[in-house]
């Protein structure tokens, strides 16, 4: 990377210069209508970029995650001014912010523009068998000895069939009660946090926004994964301070309901794949698929969002708006507080909830909180479903 190669003028527009790692020649960045222009001929949409900055407000520089608000971002958000400097590309916006960018980075990403993939069929329809609940329904806490009771499971796996999420109470402190639970609906699945973990505020064992005190969005897990955990288990261990409520959602339900509401949106979603990522030493996971996943017969199979963990993919040209109102449009839906379920936490509460359907986050919270928790896969919870004749 060389240093700024200098600066020159093109028909009124201030062009910058730097030399790419990529190959040896000179490249170009410059702003058209608020929009970025690489090179002379890709335009990189303002609105797009505005979400995409690789500078350390915009992106953890450990975990990679996004600490970019994406959903308060202007429509109309412009470029004002750019520098470049070696291969770093500032940029001042009309919103009075400033994002920095890894020039051969975006380089990569301009060059590998998507499309929406093709499906014959339009839209979806939401799995039967399912109660689909756009308001919360009254928490409603098993008791854990229905773990040891096969006919009494049989109606606490009904509920989790039916509402995606089931709560336990009256466990004892330890991992017993998850293993004994994800033995119910699985086994417990190894991935970078180890099988049956403890999660601790403040312990910072992952890189990861889990471990922090602030409200965390609702989302789904394993964005990262090509097979995202089926099942997310947790079993409070300790508490001390105020708040730090699980919230669920039911995505299935949000999703149905942005259908009614913007079908052409609503299909988007299920043909534009989203791409994520997972970084700490020695890990570097990328996965992508679209955030509503059907299935040949074009039933809702899977629901897949986290905008933490989201990485930089840009649409073709014509379709950075249609995606970016399209993702910004269901998380609108979904994140609507008269969704959200909140299960509020003691020790000895276990939570069970399907990953591939609920969205979960958490509320901030004061003190000390500790947690067991595990995955467990989609499969076996189906299979657990169909041996209980509930599939
Ligand atoms: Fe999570």
């Amino acid at each position: 990377m060389t240093g700024l190669d200098g600066f020159v003028v093109s028909k009124g527009i201030e062009v910058q210069l730097w030399r790419s790692d990529w190959g040896m020649a000179d490249h170009s960045v410059s702003i058209l209508d608020g929009d970025l222009v690489l090179n002379g001929d890709h335009l990189v949409p303002g609105r797009w970029l505005r979400d995409h900055g690789d500078d350390s407000a915009s992106l953890n520089p450990q975990s990679k995650q996004r600490l970019v608000d994406t959903f308060s971002i202007d429509r109309g958000v412009m470029a004002v001014a750019v520098a470049v400097d070696g291969g770093w590309l500032d940029v001042e916006w009309n919103d009075g912010g400033r994002t920095g960018h890894d020039l051969d980075s975006l380089l990569h990403v301009v060059a590998a523009r998507r499309l929406p993939m093709l499906r014959e069929s339009l839209g979806f329809t939401v799995p039967g068998a399912v109660q689909l609940w756009s308001e919360p329904p009254e928490p409603h806490w098993f008791s854990v000895r229905v773990l040891d009771d096969d006919s009494a499971w049989v109606e606490a796996l009904a509920h989790l069939r039916t509402h995606g999420w089931l709560a336990l109470d009256g466990a004892a402190l330890g991992e017993e009660a998850t293993r004994k639970l994800a033995s119910r609906v699985g086994y417990p699945r190894n991935s970078i946090f180890g099988g049956v973990w403890e999660m601790n505020s403040g312990a910072a064992e992952h890189m990861d926004s889990a471990y922090e005190t602030f409200a965390l969005d609702v989302h789904t897990d394993g964005t990262y994964s090509h097979d995202a955990p089926g099942t997310i288990i947790f079993a409070q261990q300790k508490r001390t301070g105020e708040g730090g409520d699980s919230v669920l959602v039911d995505g299935f339900a949000a999703a149905r309901d942005f259908q009614l509401a913007n079908p052409e949106a609503a299909d988007l979603l299920t043909r534009f794949a989203i791409r994520a990522h997972y970084v700490e030493p020695g890990v570097h996971l990328v996965a992508e698929r679209p955030p509503l996943r059907v299935d040949a017969n074009g039933t809702l199979i899977q629901l897949s969002f986290n905008n933490y963990d989201r990485s930089a993919l840009l649409p073709e040209g014509g379709l950075v708006d249609d995606v970016i109102d399209a993702y910004n449009g269901f998380r609108a839906v979904f994140s609507d507080p008269a969704r959200a379920l909140h299960h509020v936490w003691e020790p000895g509460r276990l939570l069970v909830f399907d990953n591939w359907r609920c969205l979960h986050g958490r509320t901030f919270f004061t003190g000390d909180r500790g947690f067991v928790g595990c995955y467990t896969n989609h499969e076996d919870l189906e299979g657990a479903y169909r041996v209980a004749a509930l599939g």
